[in-house]
């Protein structure tokens, strides 16, 4: 079977060389040779034995017959939207690692690709090399999904777990990570939860059947963490971990993402370094955890491959799996009715303001650290952030932030 590779970077490079270097194993696997005929780029490479695949104009992969399958590494959503569903109507297979396309377009390109009777898979959409998406919609069929809760961004966990443990500088964690081929072109995406929103918002949509808008979900980065918050984090025992979380509750539906507190009782805490981990809990199965690398050229690539071959073993299969995402919009529920204990840091000495602040958030505990005498921080009991914001109301310039307490 030949197939065109659209972007030689990071992933697009990545695919190209499992392709070529475990041929063997694939070839078994995939019941056949693969080839690569096109690399579609931007660029030339001079002096890299690539250069005789690459072409500029995607028409030439588009009207080529022989080709069967497309694979979109490029990221964004333009041009690759327009790519994957040119190829789709085509009559095409298409494999994308692209979260962005697949959060924004995901349900509407699966029903193109149904229609077609082609496969539309995307893998390594979510957790880099990690086995999500197909277990999501082939193994956990049974039960309904109550929560998700995921370390969904590579470089966010290195950077995290590197300023917790070595007390690394914000900077400096985040060139590494960008040098090691983790953080996106602008790792706004990453350090903001950007790209972890996409990914719960296609898992999400998977598990509810339906479109959950990803521009619906509150999202919070890490740009706002400091060393204080890690000081905090390790009085209480605890872990700083940029969570998105999906909560499939009778009285609604919640979505977000932000940094939260992990118990060392959570599989989730011990997820160090580019490594991510997605715990789905169903109503009978209870809870799963899949755990891998969640980014950098290998992973991702591994499951960009993985899809090539299942594509490839299926493309002759006249019943084609029909993914139950549909466009209709998931109703989202307000993230601020959420209920959580809070870790919330507050200025002020606490011996001055301890009753008042005991009367009115009747906290679980009170936390005062050496060296930063003038704020202190609270542990709450269970309330929702519209509750807690209307608490903190009657005292204007005491908050400084808050962090979730994650629940085992
Ligand atoms: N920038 C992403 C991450 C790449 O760090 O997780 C994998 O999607």
């Amino acid at each position: 079977m030949k197939l065109a590779v659209l972007g030689y970077g990071t992933v697009g490079s990545g695919v190209v060389q499992i392709l070529e270097e475990n041929r063997d194993i694939i070839s078994v696997n995939a019941g056949e040779d693969l080839e690569i005929k096109y690399v579609l780029d931007l660029r030339d490479f001079p002096g890299d034995p690539i250069q005789k695949k690459i072409v500029h104009d995607y028409n030439v992969i588009l009207n080529d017959s022989e080709v069967e399958m497309v694979v979109e590494v490029m990221g964004g959503v333009h041009p690759a939207y327009e790519f994957v569903k040119g190829a789709i109507e085509n009559g095409k297979n298409a494999v994308t690692s692209n979260k962005e396309l697949v959060a924004a377009c995901g349900a509407e390109l699966l029903e193109l690709a149904h229609l077609k009777n082609v496969d539309f898979f995307f893998e390594a959409s979510v957790g880099g090399g990690i086995p999500v998406i197909r277990p999501m919609i082939r193994c956990l069929t049974a039960d309904r999904i109550l929560k998700i809760s995921g370390i969904l961004n590579g470089t966010t966990n290195y950077m995290l777990t590197c300023m917790e443990e070595d007390g690394a500088s914000y900077d400096d964690v985040l060139r590494q990570a960008q040098e090691m081929g983790f953080a996106e072109r602008d790792p706004s995406a990453d350090v903001e939860g950007w790209d972890a929103c996409r990914k719960i918002a296609i898992l999400s949509s998977l598990a509810g059947g339906q479109q959950v808008d990803y521009r619906e979900i509150r999202t919070i980065g890490i740009t706002g963490i400091t060393q204080a918050d890690f000081r905090y984090a390790a009085a209480l025992g605890l872990r700083i971990r940029l969570l998105a979380r999906a909560s499939f509750a009778p009285d609604g539906i919640y979505v977000q993402v932000g940094p939260a507190l992990v118990s060392s009782d959570d599989p989730l805490y011990a997820v160090k370094g580019v490594y991510n981990a997605v715990k789905i809990t169903g109503d009978r199965l209870g809870d799963v955890m899949l755990y891998g690398q969640g980014a950098g050229k290998d992973a991702t690539a591994s499951a960009v491959v993985s899809d090539i071959i299942e594509a490839a073993r299926t493309r002759r299969n006249p019943y084609k799996l029909k993914v139950r995402w549909d466009e209709k919009k998931l109703a989202l529920s307000p993230i601020g009715e959420y209920p959580s204990r809070f870790l919330v840091r507050l200025r002020g000495r606490l011996d001055e303001v301890k009753d008042e602040i005991q009367k009115k958030l009747q906290p679980e505990r009170f936390l005062v650290l050496d060296g930063l005498e003038d704020e202190f921080a609270v542990v709450t009991s269970a309330m929702s952030d519209d509750t807690l914001a209307r608490i903190l109301e009657g005292e204007p310039g005491r908050f400084i932030s808050r962090m979730y307490l994650e629940e085992v």
